[in-house]
């Protein structure tokens, strides 16, 4: 009782007087500061002044092993040191008083992970934070974590009022602000546990994480052909970023009704392009989307594109071969979807002839001569939502007409006026279906239509032309003059002149004798004859003959 007083009041005087200023026996500890690793060992050496020393020993929760000893001291050794919280204390026993002395005994885990948040992509002039994590390490206040942008210190952080002993995580971060002229930095981060003087001096450093500063403030643009898309068919998509950095580093994404579409992109400078087709196999209006990531940032551009169905119409021509003046019947058909906006017209060459808001159309037609071997085209228009000009889809058949020969002064002219000598063409032909035969004959003679001839003024005269298929035949009258020329036309002009003169003075002469010698009309002929003008007379019987139409 009286011992444990003693004792508890030595204990008292200890902790109010400085070790060794009062009488009694001193006890030492060595070392009286120390570090040692966590699950690690060390030696620490009791000692103690008294004589007649009856124990002396070591106080802890770890485990120990003796390390030998001397009449005054013994030394231990902690191994595995597995408490956080570690106050190794000497203690001897003695017939003096004693105190222990106990240690400060540092624990400690050095940094062995030490991360930088990977930098993510920034927006040039926007903030953004740098974190490092150290995990596991103890203690903390002997911890200092620091910034580094290559080799200089942006920034430190301690944690000296960190009381906790036992090993904890550590998060820092610290803020930067992104700069296109900082692309490419290396920011890396160090832990150091610093334990000195009784200990070392522990670093760690993450590893670098070079930054990347992206300018992306513009929306891209979506370019295609047309707004609206038919079914089923593939339409170029082009999405556009101007003004970009890095361009190439722009992620695209493209969808059209929802669906993903295969994109190729292309950087040329600060601009990056991605092409895609865009198709569809329903109906209506179809949102496409452009979304594209630069780092932090993303942008989109939207587009409405309509999908329409519009397959080419049917036309039918029935009976697709038709006699003249019968009828034909052309009926179009589309199968498109009953759109409201659809409007449907025949056609033939001169204009429409049939039209109906429908997708159905059917007219009847008496066939024409002109129709024969005539396009008609069924068009088809639809009206697509937002579209300002309808969609034509268009198919044409041909009609067949059978008629009978036809000639008019164009295809068979109904005179030629040619001159003996030249090399001229007789041209005549004939329309109809199937394509008429054509002869033109003077008398039984027949003229070979088409090649060039040397004319003769034999092939004067008066032509019958007759055109002829199996369904008739048309007859024209074509007359073709010959005009020739002689050298002596003009005496033969002069001769007949004179004939013809000498004719009529003697007709009047004869008339008068007539009328005054009537009786004696007869002997007076025979008279004159014999008188002797023969030559006059041949010559003007001769010439009565041929210029019969000039007298
Ligand atoms: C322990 O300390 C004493 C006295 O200071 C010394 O004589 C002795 O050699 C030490 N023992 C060891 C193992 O260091
Ligand atoms: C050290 O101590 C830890 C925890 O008490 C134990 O798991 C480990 O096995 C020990 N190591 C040795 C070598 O004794
Ligand atoms: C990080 O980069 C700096 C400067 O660029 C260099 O000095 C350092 O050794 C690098 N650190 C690592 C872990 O690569
Ligand atoms: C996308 O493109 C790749 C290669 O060009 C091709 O193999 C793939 O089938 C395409 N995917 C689609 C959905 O078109
Ligand atoms: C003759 O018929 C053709 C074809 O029908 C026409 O082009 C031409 O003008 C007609 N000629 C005359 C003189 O009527």
């Amino acid at each position: 009782m009286t011992a444990v007083l003693l004792l508890n009041l030595a204990l008292l005087l200890n902790f109010c007087y400085p070790v060794g200023a009062q009488g009694g026996a001193l006890v030492r500890i060595q070392p009286e500061r120390a570090a040692v690793a966590y699950g690690g060992s060390i030696v620490f050496n009791c000692s103690a002044s008294c004589k007649d020393l009856t124990k002396i020993g070591l106080e802890t929760k770890e485990m120990m092993e003796s390390k030998g000893n001397g009449t005054t001291w013994a030394a231990f050794q902690l191994v595995n040191v597995s408490e956080w919280d570690s106050t190794p204390k000497c203690y001897a026993h003695c017939n003096e008083t004693t105190t222990p002395q106990s240690a400060t005994l540092t624990v400690y885990r050095a940094p062995e992970l030490i991360v930088l948040d990977p930098l993510p992509e920034m927006e040039v002039g926007k903030e953004y934070n740098l974190t490092c994590r150290v995990t596991s390490v103890a203690p903390r206040r002997n911890l200092a974590v620091t910034f580094l942008k290559g080799e200089t210190i942006l920034y430190q952080k301690t944690f000296r009022e960190h009381s906790a002993r036992e090993p904890g995580d550590v998060v820092v971060t610290h803020s930067i602000t992104a700069q296109q002229s900082k692309n490419g930095e290396e920011f890396s981060c160090q832990a150091a546990l610093d334990l000195r003087p009784e200990g070392q001096l522990f670093e760690k450093a993450s590893r670098n994480q070079s930054l990347m500063a992206v300018v992306f403030s513009v929306d891209p643009h979506l370019n295609t052909l047309h707004d609206i898309l038919e079914i089923s068919t593939e339409m170029d998509v082009e999405c556009e970023v101007a003004g970009v950095f890095p361009a190439k580093e722009a992620r695209f994404d493209l969808t059209f009704a929802g669906e993903r579409l295969n994109v190729s992109v292309n950087v040329w400078n600060d601009t990056a392009t991605a092409q895609a087709q865009a198709s569809s196999s329903s109906v209506g209006k179809h949102e496409l989307n452009c979304t594209v990531s630069l780092g932090p940032i993303i942008r989109t551009a939207t587009k409405t594109v309509a999908v329409y169905s519009l397959p080419d119409p049917i036309l039918h021509v029935d009976p697709q071969a038709v006699l003249v003046n019968e009828t034909v019947t052309f009926t179009c058909n589309s199968s498109g979807t009953g759109s409201p906006g659809i409007k449907m017209q025949i056609r033939d060459s001169k204009g429409t002839f049939a039209s109906a808001i429908n997708s159905s159309l059917q007219v009847l037609r008496t066939a024409q001569e002109e129709d024969d071997g005539g396009e008609f085209t069924c068009k088809v228009e639809l009206m697509v939502d937002g579209h300002p000009v309808p969609v034509v889809k268009e198919t044409s058949a041909k009609l067949t007409v059978f008629y009978g020969p036809r000639m008019n002064d164009t295809s068979c002219p109904s005179s030629l006026d040619w001159s003996e000598g030249n090399e001229e063409t007789f041209f005549c032909s004939a329309w109809g279906n199937p394509m008429p035969t054509i002869e033109c004959r003077k008398q039984t003679v027949l003229y070979k239509l088409g090649t060039p001839q040397r004319i003769t003024r034999d092939q004067d005269g008066l032509y019958r032309c007759n055109a002829s298929n199996e369904l008739g035949s048309d007859v024209r009258y074509v007359t073709i003059r010959v005009e020739f020329t002689q050298p002596n036309t003009l005496l033969i002009g002069l001769l007949c002149l004179g004939a013809v003169a000498i004719a009529c003075v003697a007709g009047v002469a004869y008339r008068m004798y007539y009328n005054a010698h009537k009786i004696r009309k007869y002997v007076l002929k025979q008279k004159q004859q014999a008188a002797g003008h023969p030559m006059e007379q041949k010559s003007l019987n001769g010439n009565t003959q041929t210029e019969t139409d000039d007298c």
